[in-house]
């Protein structure tokens, strides 16, 4: 078995050596993927083999990611080191609320935000970074509405090599802006958006030689669909019949449909479940090119909008993947209003649970798929929350007092706000205001 990576594009389907600094094809320019021909293993005593090192205190076996290292054979784990911070190992969260606000009889919530940095890029970083000391790279950038740059900032101190961040003057949250400063990241503020941005860090990569840690760059996407190894290992192998995640740059839906592929072509599992993909309104070329009658030409939005940040992508990079990976398991793509996205993340909060509002949209969309029954409501559906409920306080701060606005200046309603009170320091007017909130609540 020898690694490599591959040109995703069934034209070409050139082929490179693992070690190659290649994030695009340099024959036609498409996306690459490492590929592990002639991989095979004993699915009953691999299984056995990854249960057993949840007992183990080695970091390897610790990290959710690496655990699975039989399935991210890029390394050569007697020689190369790994930079991990523990990361994965984040629960499956049985969510009743949320699956009546659906319309699911039952709902579980599969939580990135649980990871070391607070969202599912750590699964990714932890490749990317290794990858990065293998070949010995001193300095690593990427452009990010945040998680990213949150993540490869933390992972590059972690692995001694320094870390460059490109963010979109005023559009990142401030606790994300904020990891950046405090894992000590050279962070610069570019005035301009996502997608112009990631143009700039491409040419600035190929001219400098900075290793480029953006979910282009293949190994970020292995460590990614060790995510669905991980749900599958927590649920007995017992195969949803959907997944359901946001989508932004669409790295991520992309290594989710490789990794349950590898895992079917291994004879880990039996089916793959359908992947639906969940986009902002004003962010939603996915969504728009998947339904549109005729194809044609992947077109980009121009002027992409949403308070969920995290996706506010108009040019998605891994799109071609994105529409292989849903099409391939008959899944779809849906899209949803600032609205939808704000409602739905409060009914995350209430069931104790809590998420970023771009992992929202997860819900919002869940629940519009439901209202048009391409899902069923006996369906059995994992639902990804990427990213962690204090990523943006002050998004819930304004959605809970009535301040919330969308990009083009609407009022968002605050419909299960539940705004802060002040009161006296006097025990009776207290004791009144209990009574007059809460009623005959226990
Ligand atoms: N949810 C959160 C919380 C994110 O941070 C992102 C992407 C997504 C969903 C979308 O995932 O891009 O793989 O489709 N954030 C990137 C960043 C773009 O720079 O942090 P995707």
């Amino acid at each position: 078995m020898q690694a490599q990576l591959k040109c995703i594009q069934g034209a070409c389907g050139a082929t490179y050596s693992i070690d190659d600094v290649l994030y695009t094809c340099p024959r036609c320019g498409g996306l690459l993927e490492a590929s592990y021909p002639g991989l095979s293993l004993d699915p009953p005593s691999v299984k056995r083999l990854w249960r057993e090192r949840r007992m183990s205190n080695l970091a390897l076996d610790q990290s959710g990611v690496w655990r699975y290292r039989e399935l991210l054979p890029f390394l050569d784990f007697e020689r190369d080191c790994v930079a991990t911070l523990r990361e994965g190992n984040t629960p499956l969260l049985p969510a009743p609320q949320a699956a009546h606000y659906a319309g699911m009889q039952s709902l579980v919530f599969k939580h990135q935000g649980y990871n070391p940095t607070g969202s599912f890029k750590d699964n990714g970083m932890t490749c990317g970074a290794s990858q990065g000391l293998h070949l010995k790279m001193g300095r690593v950038a990427c452009v990010s509405t945040g998680n990213t740059s949150a993540s490869m900032a933390a992972y590059a101190a972690v692995a001694g090599m320094t870390p460059i961040i490109f963010l979109p003057h005023g559009n990142i949250s401030f606790g994300k802006l904020a990891q950046a400063l405090e894992y000590g990241a050279l962070t610069l503020q570019v005035e301009a958006n996502f997608d112009q941005i990631l143009a700039l860090v491409r040419v600035l990569a190929e001219r400098t030689g900075i290793y480029l840690l953006n979910s282009m760059n293949p190994f970020r996407l292995e460590g990614q669909k060790t995510i669905m190894v991980e749900m599958l290992d927590q649920r007995d192998w017992h195969v949803p019949d959907w997944v359901v995640v946001p989508g932004g740059n669409l790295g991520n839906v992309s290594a989710f449909g490789k990794g349950l592929r590898e895992l079917l072509a291994l004879g880990c599992i039996d089916r793959l479940p359908k992947l639906a993909v969940v986009q902002a309104d004003g962010s939603a070329p996915l969504h728009d090119y998947f339904h549109s009658k005729e194809r044609g030409e992947f077109r980009p939005v121009t002027n992409p909008e949403t308070l969920a940040t995290a996706i506010r992508i108009g040019d998605p990079v891994s799109w071609p993947k994105a529409l292989f990976e849903i099409e391939n398991s008959g899944g779809t793509v849906e899209r949803v209003t600032e609205q939808e996205i704000a409602d739905a993340k409060a009914i995350i909060g209430r069931c104790g649970i809590g998420c970023e509002p771009a992992s929202a949209a997860t819900l919002a969309g869940l629940k519009k798929l439901v209202a048009a029954g391409t899902i069923q409501p006996g369906q059995d559906v994992v639902a990804v929350l990427t990213g962690h409920v204090l990523k943006d306080p002050d998004y819930i701060y304004r959605y809970h007092t009535g301040q919330l606005k969308t990009p083009s200046g609407a009022a968002i309603a605050s419909t299960y706000g539940n705004a802060p009170q002040v009161v006296p320091n006097d025990p009776d007017r207290i004791a009144a205001v209990l009574e007059e909130s809460l009623g005959g609540r226990a």
